[in-house]
């Protein structure tokens, strides 16, 4: 799940496969390794608990030569984050990274165990580098005995092996965990994601799922699933060096808007398989808790808030678990109750906010079952701090509004509740598939979202001349009315306010009037008719309302009502979907209003003070 980069050159490798892995740090890890070997067979292995950095000070500071090499991050599902757990794995003569899980590697290290293979560390990998060893004593070549391996091993997995003993290439695998392999000039390598391999290629060529690959200096050779050998199409990349680079778009958050089908691609990526969310790939302590988990105590700021406000919905629906959710400032100056079994959940996009990181270590003082965070940055202090993390893989954000880290986070936490509402019997396989099945098509939803781009841009005029918004939602699209307000408050400077369109009643009706914009997020679910009701009050009293209606909602359009059409989707990931249209129409009310989108007036990207 995390990062493997490979190479076979003519020229030392260690620095580019290093380089490599640092560029996949943004996915979360906690320990990298590296092997290499050179023209006379010998294998230099470095790895390291903690840091890239950490990695690259050993490596630099001992002769690692050669050219051949295939490096790692590693995400801990089997056997707690160590030195010895650490990729890559031998044996004998093979030395082997891999992303994924093994399923049935508890089956495999008994049969290898019988067979006389010692193992020297906890993890499933281990069983692929015994496997190798042990199938190239009767296979031909290298890649015939990863042929022979891929078919014993069930799961997701992207591998790699190199033999001490022939330098001259790496053999790998994909099987539900992305490869890809970069062309250089008398050179190649492979990664887990092309943004590794930037600095030294640019064409690229996938592998699919099943195959196995040999590669050498001057050839890549591919077999499918079925053995045959096969050619894969080559494609020229025109990804960005670096994320630092807006590249075709004007600002970061609207880049940032966009990324988010990959975004949420990469944030699923090897946790869910077609109908099952994958416990162990929450991380290895995350099943043991999860099982037992009683309350979840969420804790968090602004965006990073009103995600585990709309969260909250999902945990009490779907896993049967209370959730309380709370700003980290208020929580850590108040003396509060926790209840037994309970899960302290911070959620961050830097994993740097004061407030949180402050109710964090409060709250550890005060006998919660574990502290787990929901973080976008890798080595922060609060991945560092807490008992266990899960990534959100958003990829580095940099406009100060959050848009790709909350939808992100959203992903990530339905994920957890469908794992615990499983593990605690409250979601059977069928409720399980279902959900899964529509993780899998929010990317193309969100596609489709990002095509409403124009229309929404010609709504915005009629919010930049105005002083004040109201955004309306019921239920979990409660919370995605508050972060649709939040995001046009920080970005055009309007006020802007969020209600639950139930409450409207109490008080807020007073200011309905037809400088009031009224924006209200309307998908199709149990509350349809109630929100109708809401909105028919608001148009009795003269106010413009702009409805984001489910397609099959039954609104019609008048001189005080727009709607904009949204296709049906599954009624689960709805709240992830609906925040889009909310996100474009912000950037386009801030465009028109002239602000600094990436960098408003006032804020800073991680709020490090209190
Ligand atoms: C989001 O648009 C804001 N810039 C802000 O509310 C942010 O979400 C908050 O400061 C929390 O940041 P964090 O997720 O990095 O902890
Ligand atoms: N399952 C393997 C391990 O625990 C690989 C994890 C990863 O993808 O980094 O070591």
């Amino acid at each position: 799940m995390c990062g493997i980069v490979g190479a076979v050159a003519q020229r030392d490798v260690a620095e580019i496969l290093v380089e490599g892995l640092r560029r996949l740090e943004y996915r979360g890890y906690d320990s990298a390794g590296v092997a290499v070997v050179d023209g006379e067979s010998n294998l230099t292995r470095v790895r390291r608990l903690g840091k890239v950095q950490e990695l690259a000070d050993a490596v630099n500071s001992q002769d690692v030569l050669g050219g051949t090499g295939i490096a790692h991050t590693r995400w801990a599902t089997h056997g707690e984050p160590s030195e010895a757990n650490a990729h890559p794995h031998m044996s004998g003569d093979i030395a082997v990274v891999h992303n994924g899980i093994i399923e049935n590697h508890e089956e495999l290290r008994a049969t290898l165990q019988a067979r006389g293979y010692v193992f020297t560390s906890q993890t499933d990998t281990e069983v692929i580098a015994h496997l190798v060893e042990w199938e190239l004593r009767t296979s031909e070549s290298l890649v015939e005995a990863l042929q022979k391996t891929a078919k014993q091993l069930e799961g997701a997995y992207g591998t790699v092996a190199v033999d001490r003993k022939d330098p001259s290439r790496i053999v790998v695998a994909r099987s539900g965990s992305p490869i890809v392999i970069g062309f250089g000039v008398g050179e190649n390598f492979l990664a887990s994601d092309q943004l590794a391999l930037l600095s030294v290629t640019r064409r690229f060529m996938y592998l699919e799922e099943g195959d196995v690959a040999e590669i050498t200096r001057r050839d890549v050779t591919v077999f499918d699933a079925t053995g045959e050998r096969i050619e894969r199409e080559i494609v020229e990349s025109n990804a960005e060096h670096d994320a630092g680079d807006k590249g075709k778009y004007r600002h970061f958050m609207q880049k940032e808007i966009f990324e988010q089908p990959t975004a949420l691609i990469n944030t699923m990526e090897g946790r869910i398989s077609e109908t099952a969310v994958i416990t162990n790939a929450i991380g290895v302590k995350a099943e043991e808790i999860l099982r037992k988990v009683e309350h979840v105590q969420i804790i968090a700021c602004g965006t990073s808030y009103n995600s585990g406000m709309a969260a909250r919905y999902w945990f009490e629906s779907l896993a049967g678990v209370s959730c309380d959710v709370e700003i980290a400032s208020e929580f850590r100056y108040r003396d509060f109750v926790v209840r037994p079994n309970s899960l302290l959940v911070t959620l961050s996009q830097s994993g740097e906010t004061a407030d949180t990181l402050a109710a964090l270590r409060l709250a550890k003082e005060k006998g919660y079952m574990s502290a787990m965070t929901i973080c976008n940055v890798a080595g922060s202090s609060l991945v560092r701090e807490s008992d266990f993390a899960f990534m959100t893989r958003a990829g580095t954000e940099i406009g100060v509004a959050s848009t790709k880290a909350f939808t992100t986070q959203l992903a990530a936490m339905l994920m957890m509740v469908t794992s615990i509402g499983r593990l605690q019997g409250r979601i059977n396989d069928e409720k399980e598939a279902e959900i899964v099945k529509a993780l899998h098509e929010l990317p193309a939803h969100i596609e489709q979202a990002l095509t409403l781009d124009k229309e929404i841009e010609a709504l915005a005029p009629d919010f930049a001349d105005k002083h004040h918004t109201l955004f309306l939602g019921r239920g979990e699209f409660y919370p995605i009315a508050m972060e649709a307000s939040l995001k046009l408050k920080e970005i055009s400077y309007i006020h802007a306010e969020a209600y639950a369109a139930g409450e409207l009643k109490h008080g807020p009706l007073a200011l309905i009037d037809a400088d009031m914009p009224v924006v209200v997020v309307a998908p199709s679910n149990d509350l349809l008719e109630k929100l109708k009701s809401n909105v028919e009050e608001v148009r009795a009293r003269g106010g413009l309302l702009y409805v984001f209606a489910d397609q099959d909602a039954g609104f019609e359009a008048d001189e005080g009502m727009k709607i904009i059409t949204m296709p049906h989707i599954s009624e689960i990931t709805a709240p992830i979907y609906y925040t889009v249209p909310m996100q474009l129409l912000s950037y386009h009310v801030a465009l028109i209003k002239g602000t600094d989108v990436d960098q408003p007036r006032n804020l800073a990207k991680a709020v490090t003070v209190e």
